[in-house]
């Protein structure tokens, strides 16, 4: 699949945010080694903190489903420029997919991508805990 295929498939997540509070739209696309793509979006809640975000709801729906080796990751956002993901998505994809394609992308033509090492340098990782 191309970044630009994974990133449409992000804006079509993104379609179903509930964003209420912040009205900040998100999507992501989370392709397995399999080519399988799990959908995430940001899911808000009135006591703000059980909100989550879409590229953890991305990650936690595939290891629900059994999957876990991923390829790349592909996030939208909705204001002017391209979305990069919050910290703690970093330390999520850092555990989970230390080793994908992050697909920071404003729209199909307009995207960075990056390594979990660019985003989260010194990371934390389940090394330190062994
Ligand atoms: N958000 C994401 O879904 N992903 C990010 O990486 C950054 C932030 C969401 C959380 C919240 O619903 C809204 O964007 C505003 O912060």
């Amino acid at each position: 699949m191309t970044n630009q295929e994974l990133i449409k498939k992000a804006l079509e997540a993104r379609q179903n945010s509930y964003s209420p509070y912040s009205n900040y739209k998100v999507g992501a696309a989370l392709l397995t080694e399999e080519g399988k793509v799990y959908l995430g979006t940001n899911v808000e809640n009135c006591g703000y903190s059980p909100s989550n975000c879409a590229e953890r709801s991305a990650f936690f729906s595939a290891i629900s489903n059994g999957d876990s080796k991923f390829t790349k990751l592909a996030v939208v956002g909705s204001s002017e420029g391209i979305a990069y993901p919050c910290g703690i998505c970093r330390q999520v994809i850092v555990e989970l997919a230390p080793n994908i394609e992050i697909i920071c992308a404003k729209d199909e033509n307009t995207y960075e991508v990056l390594t979990i090492k660019d985003l989260l340098p010194h990371a934390f990782t389940p090394d330190d805990v062994k």
